[in-house]
């Protein structure tokens, strides 16, 4: 058996095929390009028992990921997030099977570590040496992390309001970081002007085929936690929408390999914020493609992506599984990040805590029923955003005293 079943690169758009040995960005057609696999060698040679005792992390999927030297693998242990039910705030939205996929417990905090660990030890396989990336924060951290783990040098551009913490880990990384008086588009171009000029490897979001390769084992953990049964709906906060290609991606390949129903597709729901949302106005008005939303704004900073180069593909994975695409508001997220934490003990960041509103609202206009199976994904850890919580707590001399939390008066008496 082969440690990895890749054949070639295609494009969705135009079906060119391009190698996968070497370094390849987009298509000429300046489409994104996807990962294709030989599917049918790995149906006879691959079985789910397989995986049996194999390392609790991403990497238990090799055969169905890119990187063919098992040598080339830069890993910290991502993966094999949990799948936490959530009773307490399921009841309140009068969810009976609610889980959250966990991801703000991985390596760098937030799920843009598996697309860094893929996409790096493709980039290692390929003999990289620098790299370039515009960044909304956590991807940078993540990719600059793993590229030092990885002897890649990085040159990283993140818009000034990005979370500081992100500016550190990239700085500690002690990758080449840029802050930008702009948006994540403006850092864009910046980089796409540095790789033009300096011949650097442009692992922009969907510039380089591998991120999403990363990304799809959240589709591959959700349904093997499940034991191989699909739940009904997964939501993903979306700003480039590479995790929700991904988990589309990683579906139809374990359908064509017959480990999952053939006909069943969980309904992708594709979440934005109300100051930065392209793809549900697009997805409102039944189109292809998104188009650029000007002057975004929102709080959860991940998703605020004007324009997405995989939009299309976002869009096709929601009609294709008849899902749908909402908007919340900044107010709704931070409520339901507050509500989380009282009813659940989990902190999630703004990006999760806007996917669990958007559950919510699709299950009170009863798009989602009482009885289905629901995923949320918690993108990242709340940690990494400390601003969004604002706190005003009594600071005490060394003499004072205290009150427990619960009046005890009523027991006294
Ligand atoms: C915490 C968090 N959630 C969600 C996203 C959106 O990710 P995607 O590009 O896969 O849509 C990001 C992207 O920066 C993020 O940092
Ligand atoms: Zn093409």
């Amino acid at each position: 058996m082969n440690y990895s079943y890749v054949s070639h690169l295609y494009c969705p758009k135009c079906s060119k095929k391009y190698e996968a040995d070497v370094v390849q960005n987009l298509c000429d057609c300046g489409s994104p390009l996807l990962v294709e696999y030989d599917l049918d060698s790995l149906k006879k040679d691959w079985k789910k028992s397989d995986l049996n005792g194999r390392e609790n992390n991403l990497w238990r999927y090799h055969e169905l990921l890119p990187v063919k030297d098992k040598n080339n693998v830069v890993s910290m242990g991502e993966g094999m997030t949990p799948l936490i039910e959530m009773q307490a705030i399921g009841n309140d939205m009068e969810i009976e099977n609610l889980y959250m996929k966990d991801e703000g417990i991985i390596p760098t905090g937030t799920f843009k570590a598996r697309g860094a660990a893929v996409g790096i030890s493709k980039a290692k396989e390929l003999g990289v040496k620098e790299l370039a990336m515009p960044t909304n924060g956590n991807a940078g951290a993540s990719w600059s992390l793993f590229a030092a783990r990885a002897g890649i040098s990085s040159t990283i551009v993140m818009p000034i309001d990005a979370p500081k913490i992100t500016r550190n880990e990239c700085a500690v990384s002690g990758a080449n970081l840029y802050l930008v008086n702009g948006l994540i588009s403006d850092a864009g171009k910046i980089v796409g002007e540095a790789v033009k000029e300096h011949g650097l490897y442009d692992v922009s979001t969907l510039k380089e085929p591998y991120r999403i390769e990363g990304k799809k084992t959240m589709g591959l953990e959700i349904v093997e936690q499940f034991n191989w049964e699909i739940p009904d709906v997964i939501l993903y906060p979306t700003g480039g929408g590479v995790g929700l290609i991904g988990i589309y991606k990683a579906l139809k390949e374990l359908q064509a390999l017959g480990w999952i129903d053939e006909e069943k597709m969980p309904r992708l729901v594709a979440v934005q914020s109300e100051g930065c949302a392209p793809i549900v106005k697009a997805w409102e008005k039944g189109k292809k493609e998104s188009e650029f939303w000007n002057e975004s704004e929102t709080i959860a900073f991940g998703i605020n992506v004007p324009k997405a180069l995989g939009d299309f593909l976002v869009l096709n994975a929601v009609y294709e599984t008849n899902g749908c695409a909402v908007s919340i508001s900044d107010e709704a997220v931070l409520e339901e990040q507050k509500l989380l934490s009282q009813k659940e003990g989990t902190f999630v960041c703004p990006e999760g805590a806007a996917a669990f509103y958007a559950a919510r609202q699709l299950r009170k206009n009863g798009w989602i029923t009482e009885e289905e199976k629901v995923v949320v994904l918690n993108t990242g850890a709340g940690i990494k955003y400390p601003n969004t919580v604002e706190v005003d707590v009594q600071v005490l001399e060394k003499n004072e005293s205290i009150q427990p939390a619960n009046d005890r008066t009523a027991k006294k008496l």
